[in-house]
């Protein structure tokens, strides 16, 4: 499996700037039941750090940039992300951190289901055992 996987999302551009519409299984291929973002983070700080049971994302940096890590238990790879035009496809059990915050960075997330700390994996060593049951 690929662990970098974006979308392209349609810029509706004119003279006046930008204008990016996100719509459920349009640009985005799940029912969206929750919008969160990050904003504000402090200096050298990482967030993340878990994985989802059944939560379906996309993350999308709507201004400045953060440096995303994906690891699947096998492969760990980065990506920065930079582009208010792509989203992120994070999958179910891909664990997952951000790193390198900008201080002008917003990373929209887009959530295929409500807040659940059950859906939640928040050990690295459960998640490897997670994916070998
Ligand atoms: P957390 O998931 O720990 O942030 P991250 O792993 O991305 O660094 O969330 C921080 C706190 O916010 C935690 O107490 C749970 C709460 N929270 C919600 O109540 N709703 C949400 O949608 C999210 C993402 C977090």
């Amino acid at each position: 499996m690929n662990l970098i996987q974006w979308i392209d999302f349609k810029i509706l551009g004119d003279d006046r700037g930008r204008l990016v519409a996100l719509e459920m299984d349009n640009a985005v291929p799940f029912k969206i039941k929750r919008v969160y973002y990050i904003y504000g983070t402090a200096e050298n700080v990482g967030r993340g750090y878990h994985a989802h049971k059944e939560l379906l994302q996309v993350a999308i940096c709507v201004s400045g940039r953060c440096r995303m890590i994906m690891d699947d238990g096998v492969t760990r790879e980065e990506v920065w992300l930079d582009s208010p035009s792509k989203g992120l496809w994070i999958d179910r059990m891909v664990w997952h951190e951000m790193h390198d915050f900008s201080a002008d960075c917003v990373l929209l997330v887009l959530a295929s289901d409500r807040y659940d700390e059950a859906d939640y994996i928040r050990r690295h060593e459960d998640f490897l055992a997670e994916l070998i049951r």
